[in-house]
């Protein structure tokens, strides 16, 4: 047996028992003629004595131990004299009487601790190293710890978890498709899963009434700290159910996982239309943990969202504010205290191109409740008092507007600088977690790209019933019956009630610009299926990664995955992607010719 306990688990109550461990040795310290390992295995760290009056033998063997060097130690627990309260097993250490080497190591290329002196291309080059490091470590545990939690509650639902292939065809979640080349069928690709969708709606069609699966998918689209282009869903779908059912279940099925895995019950969600999110935030996932609601000083007709006219705010004078279309402020509590420097470091920060916004005015109410503002040339004491109170601004507080021709893309704008005074106020506290449901998104959104309409979520997405007849007149009207989970400001997961009716999927796909051809060709065996007793069905998926990282208190995905591709997709670890040598490529009839590759 090479271990009869693990380096977490020794107590002071288990004084003098005879123990044998195995692990990584973390630490060495030699004082005169005493040494002392720090041995580390996937459960703790546990302290190895060595005395070289008691033990010669084994005292020169630590002492020519190495970091990393993997070692089995048998010896007595017994209590330690001078004692370490930041470790689990800090009352007790062992006097070694037998070391054994079972593998020597190189010097590691950084330190394998907490806080490494491994910058982050090299700890992704030696990832495996990198694993070792409890915060790491921790994160893989709190997956698994969630991924098993998800089974169990959704089994307990009666869901049954069905694998779909792998190498299947184009899905049309919007990203672009990675493809794999066939080798018995030349010229010809499969793509890897952007999501299952299609399969998981065939699986409701054959009456397996909820299903799930975590599920690998892939998608090749730039990356961000939320995005990697292999990630993993939490993929569901059921069968005779309506928008409240889905979501009652998987609102039962994130409060199970708070419960379980964060001991925190989470109130019942709040629910809030896109449309009031994009007019309150500026985003389809607002970052609820803070106030700062946007109060419109200047809507127009033409604003989509609020599909209302409110008067204008500001008087004529300021030609920015005259010629707006859109302007929106936000009311940062106690923040008057900026200062001048402080204040044109945030209009630099709203005009970098990434937000693109061109100026920022301010307001500061003084404790004397007098408002002094960066427009105090354009406009007299009433209009600023006024503004005060439409802000509904306390003494101390500063007031920050943002200004465009275009409703969408300003609101975009203030929603980043929202953001950015949450995160400098202290207002966006990782250890808090505020979750709600965004529901009634858009069937489509206009793309300046393709000059057409898109679907928001995808094309299998159920418009509202009320607005099924404005899919002749006003499109881009529709709203879907479509919702996402937010938490903190990351959509954590998203899905909709698919339509089940051919002649609608048709129509959909009409508007969406497919010929019926075009439709037949790529969705043919779907909508084949419908023909055959589809039973009404929705569902929705959750990014695993990103609900981890939540609960990890990450800011990025990454740490949550065990082998995470890099920026440029590359996994740096394994070399991937590589070349292919010539004769896999003319198997593969691929006609790249190697000697052309670089
Ligand atoms: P959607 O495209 O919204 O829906 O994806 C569902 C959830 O998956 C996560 N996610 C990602 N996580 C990490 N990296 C990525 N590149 C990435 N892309 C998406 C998000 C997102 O909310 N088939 C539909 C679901 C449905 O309708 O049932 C779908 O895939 O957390």
């Amino acid at each position: 047996m090479y271990r009869t306990v693990t380096c977490g688990e020794l107590r002071l109550a288990d004084q003098n028992k005879e123990v044998t461990l195995a692990g990584w040795v973390q630490r060495i310290r030699k004082m005169g003629g005493m040494s002392f390992v720090d041995l580390r295995d996937r459960y703790g760290i546990t302290q190895l004595a060595f005395d070289e009056g008691v033990n010669k033998e084994m005292f020169d063997i630590a002492n020519k131990l190495g970091r990393e060097y993997v070692v089995q130690a048998t010896g007595i627990v017994r209590e330690r004299y001078s004692k370490n309260a930041q470790l689990p097993t800090g009352d007790i250490e062992i006097e070694v009487t037998k070391l054994v080497v079972l593998n020597a190591a190189q010097t590691p290329p950084f330190t394998i601790e907490d806080d490494t002196d491994g910058g982050d291309d090299l700890r992704m080059k030696y990832r495996y190293l990198d694993l070792r490091r409890n915060a790491v470590r921790k994160n893989l545990e709190l997956r698994h710890k969630m991924a098993f939690e998800v089974r169990r509650y959704l089994d307990e639902q009666g869901f049954l978890e069905v694998e779909t292939p792998v190498l299947v065809n184009s899905t049309p979640e919007g990203a672009r498709d990675f493809v794999v080349p066939s080798r018995m069928n030349p010229g010809q690709f499969y793509a890897l899963p952007q999501s299952p969708q299609i399969l998981k709606q065939l699986l409701m069609v054959s009456g397996f009434d909820r299903y799930f699966q975590i599920v690998k998918c892939f998608r090749d689209e730039d990356l961000r700290a939320d995005r990697q282009p292999e990630f993993t869903q939490i993929d569901c779908e059921m069968s005779f159910v309506e928008q409240e059912d889905v979501l009652n279940m998987f609102e039962g099925m994130s409060r199970h996982l708070f419960k379980t895995v964060k001991g925190i019950d989470l109130p019942k969600l709040p629910r809030m239309t896109w449309a009031d999110a994009m007019k309150y935030y500026g985003s389809d996932k607002p970052d609820t943990r803070f106030g700062m609601a946007f109060v419109e000083l200047k809507t127009t007709a033409v604003d989509n969202a609020s599909k209302e006219i409110v008067p204008q705010f500001f008087p004529e004078g300021f030609s920015v504010f005259d010629s707006a279309n859109y302007i929106g402020g936000i009311c940062c509590s106690g923040q008057a205290v900026l200062t001048r420097k402080q204040l044109d470091e945030l209009t630099d920060f709203v005009k970098r191109p990434q937000i693109g916004a061109k100026g920022l005015v301010y307001a500061r109410v003084h404790e004397d409740g007098s408002v002094k503002s960066s427009v105090d040339k354009f406009y007299n004491a009433e209009v600023l008092m006024g503004l005060k109170e439409k802000m509904n601004a306390q003494a101390g507080d500063l007031i920050l507007i943002l200004s465009g021709d275009d409703a969408m893309k300003t609101r975009k704008q203030l929603c980043e600088l929202r953001l950015e005074m949450g995160r400098r106020m202290g207002l966006r506290d990782p250890q808090q977690f505020s979750c709600l449901w965004v529901v009634d998104f858009p069937m489509y959104e206009w793309s300046d790209e393709e000059q057409r309409l898109m679907a928001m979520h995808h094309p299998f997405t159920s418009p509202k019933p009320e607005d099924i007849p404005l899919l002749d007149t006003n499109p881009a009207a529709v709203r879907a019956n479509a919702y996402d989970m937010v938490i903190n400001g990351v959509e954590v997961g998203g899905g909709s009630i698919r339509i089940h009716d051919a002649q609608l999927q048709q129509k959909v796909f009409e508007i969406l610009g497919f010929t019926p051809e075009q439709a037949q060709t790529k969705f043919g065996f779907l909508m084949n299926a419908f023909k055959y007793g589809a039973p009404p069905h929705g569902g929705l998926a959750y990014g695993l990664d990103r609900f981890v990282s939540l609960f990890a208190g990450l800011d990025s995905i990454r740490d949550c995955i065990a082998f995470p591709k890099n920026n440029q997709g590359r996994d740096v670890m394994l070399g991937a992607p590589g070349l292919l040598d010539q004769v896999q490529l003319d198997e593969l009839q691929l006609k790249t010719d190697l000697k052309e590759q670089k």
